[in-house]
């Protein structure tokens, strides 16, 4: 079969480039051990009500100033909720779901994660200035999704 030098040429160049991000994502998954922030940390779902960190989720001050906010995600809403944290300081999110797939998007940000059933998702994010930031589930996750927003009060 004759296939046009360009075509040939095209076709090279695109395999490389597969070759080159798939390598990418291998590189930076193995040897910079970079991975999405859930599958980490694992959690029993039927337990959370009893649960020291969730089953009353509360944010937390630690010595250093920083900020972990522990997020239960349910149909249909978020707790706490409103969550109040300061701007300036480094808010560590870590957020897990009682029942189905939830997202976890602060609208206005780049802040954004999947709570998983059975895991918890944990990412950190700085605010850079004091206002409301709401929350919205990006995951379809049953009837009243549409309906499934929190907020964040930066101060
Ligand atoms: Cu929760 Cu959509």
């Amino acid at each position: 079969m004759h296939i046009d030098l360009y075509e040939r040429i095209w076709m090279w160049a695109a395999s490389v480039l597969i070759v080159l991000f798939l390598g990418a994502i291998l590189f930076t998954a193995g040897a910079q051990a970079i991975q999405p922030p859930s599958h980490v940390e694992t959690i029993d779902p039927t337990a959370i009500a009893n649960h020291p960190e969730f089953g009353h989720p509360a944010i937390v001050r630690g010595t250093d100033g920083s900020i972990t906010v522990p997020v239960v995600s349910a149909m249909f809403a978020f707790s706490p909720d409103p969550i109040e944290v300061p701007a300036h300081v480094p808010v560590t999110f870590r957020i897990t779901s009682m029942d189905v797939i939830h997202g976890f998007q602060v609208v206005g940000t780049n802040a954004n994660a999947m709570a998983i059933p059975g895991y918890i998702s944990q990412f950190t994010v700085t605010f850079p200035k004091a206002g409301e930031y709401p929350i919205a589930c990006n995951e379809y996750c049953g009837l009243m999704h549409h309906m499934m927003v929190g907020k964040i009060v930066v101060k």
